[in-house]
């Protein structure tokens, strides 16, 4: 297997670049996906062990990616706990039985009920990639704003609301969450993650006091809970780099940064951790050679920093330019 990513993570890539990977890597700007998504609906490949392998493979055949993402949602995870998520094009993501009331908490199920169809994937693509696979969840806070709000909210004021007017229920959620979230980890590193991201997409509303109560307080219990595997675990969280040496106490692998901050000053704080960023996802519709220029200089920043892992500073935006991503690609390789 190609380890690059890997070496990355544990701190000792000593090759002449950083391993590239790009979260969102497997989705609507390659025509190849689009193509299949003519046919099935996202939902359905994401319940089909045979699309999820195939959509997985995608970015890894055609731009040969580094490492590999399951192809998933972090909204699945609410689905197995008996919401009803539907994503509908344009729209984005909708829960229409999501919670209404904060006491409705207490009537959440506390079984976990295994996303089979995701452990078959896994096992398949373990067969097949050359390249580490990456298994994911939403983190605690991050999948209670969707529970809470039932879409995607700008400002998250419900969400936050109730954490100050609710606060036992609210509490009650998350650790509620935190038991599922560790149970999924669980069964997607059994059935064969070399490594795993956390996407707490949205905790970048909360104050200090609720971001340690409500983001690192969970972390700190995944992290315990997954401990035995010995696999790396990757944390994002949108607007973070000024908060990236708390989430580093946490004892995290490594740290995925957004944009807005170089990340070699974060480096500068931070020396113990594995990095992952921070490519500006609208830098990639730059002409190429000023796109190449962009990317040289990130990189020429973390010289060959062994734990350095190039990715974009939040997810690949829908209409990128394919052409664009195969030269990022390739000017990574050829540093
Ligand atoms: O990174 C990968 O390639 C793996 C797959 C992946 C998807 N979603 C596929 C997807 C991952 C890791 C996610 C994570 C995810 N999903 C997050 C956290 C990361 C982040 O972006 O902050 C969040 C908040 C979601 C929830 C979600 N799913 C939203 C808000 C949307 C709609 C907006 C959008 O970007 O389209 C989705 C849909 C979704 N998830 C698509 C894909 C490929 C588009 C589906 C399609 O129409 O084909």
């Amino acid at each position: 297997m190609m380890t690059l990513y890997l070496d990355a993570l544990n701190g000792h890539n000593y090759a002449s670049r950083p391993p590239i990977w790009i979260m969102r890597q497997a989705g609507r700007y390659m025509p190849s996906y689009r193509a299949l998504r003519e046919k099935h609906s996202f939902l359905t490949i994401c319940h089909e062990p045979d699309l999820i392998s195939q959509v997985t493979h995608l970015p890894i055949a055609e731009l040969d990616f580094d490492a590999a993402i399951v192809f998933s949602d972090i909204l699945l995870l609410l689905e197995s706990m008996g919401f009803k998520v539907e994503f509908d094009d344009g729209v984005g993501p909708m829960i229409s039985n999501h919670l209404k009331t904060p006491h409705e908490v207490f009537n959440l199920s506390h079984e976990w009920i295994e996303q089979n169809y995701l452990s078959i994937a896994i096992q398949q693509l373990k067969g097949s990639l050359k390249v580490p696979l990456i298994g994911f969840v939403g983190a605690p806070f991050t999948l209670a704003s969707y529970l809470i709000e039932g879409k995607t909210s700008r400002n998250l004021h419900l969400t936050k609301v109730w954490s100050y007017q609710h606060a036992l229920e609210f509490q009650h959620l998350i650790q509620l969450l935190t038991k599922n979230v560790i149970a999924s980890l669980k069964t997607q590193i059994e059935a064969g993650c070399d490594a795993v991201q956390i996407f707490d997409s949205w905790a970048h509303v909360l104050t200090d006091h609720h971001f340690n109560q409500f983001s690192l307080t969970p972390l700190k219990k995944i992290i315990e809970a997954l401990k035995p595997y010995k696999v790396p675990i990757t944390y994002f969280c949108k607007g973070s780099a000024h908060l990236a040496p708390l989430i580093a106490k946490t004892g995290v692998s490594a740290v995925s940064i957004d944009w807005t901050r170089p990340l070699s000053q974060v480096r500068n704080h931070l020396p113990h951790v594995a990095l992952q960023g921070n490519l500006d996802p609208e830098a990639l519709y730059l002409p190429i050679p000023d796109l190449q220029k962009e990317v040289n200089t990130l990189l020429n920043s973390m010289h060959c920093d062994p734990a350095y892992i190039f990715n974009l500073g939040h997810g690949i935006l829908p209409n990128t330019p394919y052409e664009n991503v195969q030269s990022l690609i390739e000017t990574v390789k050829l540093h």
